[in-house]
């Protein structure tokens, strides 16, 4: 549980909000690259951390992230002219380059200065890992690019969707690591496998890039199958990795849009090779099915609209403990019917929300740190180049001691800017 300001703390993400000041901080997943997919194509528009925006990709192909209100006027640049690198207003014709430098002043008589002292609020963008990422924070803060390695791998080695979730950003976040579920909420979509078995070891590592949290199950007798997931600042999760060393890495980022609102992007990448079609399959039929988004759109098939196609009969007799179709659906069902915003001065938390409670915990000394002028985790880009891991312990064996030979990555060089 929490009061009703740490709750508010968390849970807010526009300018000038704390959390909202803290993730702009970091580096934040806009829009795929693919939506703006070759020089002066239509701008999109963006909805990240409450602020309404537009990108367009300009004629040398970089990107550009507007506010989306003309500071002439107000008229919205979605509806401008991509031309000769800059993005026209088609009001009354101001032009802004991918700075936001005004470049063009057509309405004003030709002698006028004005143009040089009007600027379009933009932010900068790099593009990594088929993601347009923004950085929204004080320039002379930004910092350097974070290794997360499915940033890194070449396109075939990855598959990445995204969809939005129609609640928080911070309850889904919380979803992503609360590890009892998995034995209940996804019961019958679970994989055979440890999973179904109550862990009777909880354990929380803070790290220089957020944390490793993890949970041991009872395997053979004497040793703890433990599953180990990543949590990277400000909002990042790698899954822990089930079958094996050769076995694919799913990774999430929940990018808050609004503070009702957060858009989920469900990557699944490996490290060395190729995916195979059969692992692009699994994460597209088996772990989202339904959490497709509907052709053209950031929704989802099964929504709120529907009960997310829960079916009954399918509950009943057991062969899914939901009846909703696929892990997708199920965590975004049960997140949205917490509320918009979940009230968490009304909870209960036992032993199970171990990993809940540290993740809260971590964002809130997160704050505290900004807000003293301390440096923030997750700043050293070569920090992130960790992986997500499943292993066998003896039962007697520390995982404080051990976990860090299971999580090190072996990442390529970072892709030239
Ligand atoms: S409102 Fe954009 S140029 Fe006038
Ligand atoms: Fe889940």
């Amino acid at each position: 549980m929490l009061s009703f300001e740490e709750n508010e703390q968390l849970v807010r993400t526009g300018p000038g909000t704390p959390m909202g000041t803290l993730m702009r901080r970091y580096w934040i997943p806009a829009l795929f690259s693919t939506s703006l997919p070759e020089p002066d194509c239509a701008p999109v528009r963006v909805k990240l951390l409450n602020e309404k925006l537009v990108a367009f990709r300009d004629t040398d192909g970089r990107i550009g992230l507007f506010d989306e209100r003309c500071p002439h006027r107000n008229a919205s640049m979605f509806f401008g002219r991509n031309e000769e690198n800059g993005l026209r207003c088609v009001y009354h014709g101001w032009k802004f380059d991918i700075e936001g430098n005004c470049v063009d002043m057509p309405s004003e008589p030709p002698e006028s200065n004005f143009k040089r002292k009007v600027k379009i609020e933009s932010y900068p963008c790099m593009e990594r890992g088929g993601v347009v990422w923004a950085y929204m924070g004080p320039a002379e803060l930004k910092p350097a690019f974070p290794e997360l390695e499915w940033t890194l791998v070449p396109e075939s080695h990855r598959f990445a969707t995204r969809h939005i979730q129609e609640c928080n950003w911070l309850q889904a976040f919380e979803g992503g690591f609360d590890t009892s579920h998995v034995s209940f909420l996804h019961r019958g979509d679970v994989p055979a496998g440890g999973d179904r078995v109550l862990p009777q070891r909880y354990e929380v590592l803070p790290k220089e890039f957020g944390f490793v949290s993890a949970a041991g199950r009872a395997g053979k007798p004497g040793e703890l199958n433990w599953m180990a997931n990543v949590m990277f600042m400000p909002f990042h999760k790698l899954i822990s990795r089930h079958g094996g060393p050769d076995a694919a890495i799913g990774a999430h980022a929940w990018v808050p849009v609004d503070d009702e609102n957060c858009m989920i992007y469900s990557i699944e990448y490996h490290p060395e090779r190729p995916l195979r079609e059969k692992e692009m399959e699994r994460s597209k039929n088996w772990r989202y099915i339904h959490a497709e988004p509907i052709p053209g759109t950031d929704r989802t098939v099964a929504n709120r609209s529907n009960d997310y196609l829960i079916n009954r009969g399918v509950q009943k007799s057991g062969k899914s403990f939901t009846g909703m179709p696929g892990f997708g659906v199920q965590d975004c069902g049960i997140q949205e019917s917490m509320g918009s915003i979940s009230d968490r001065t009304r909870e209960h938390l036992g032993r199970s929300d171990t990993v809940v409670i540290r993740l809260r915990r971590q964002l809130l000394e997160a704050l505290n740190s900004m807000a003293q002028g301390l440096p923030l985790p997750g700043m050293r880009p070569e920090s992130y180049r960790v992986r997500s891991a499943g292993f066998t312990l003896p039962e007697s064996e520390s995982f404080e001691s051990s976990v860090d030979d299971f999580i090190r990555a072996d990442a390529r060089a970072p892709e030239a800017a």
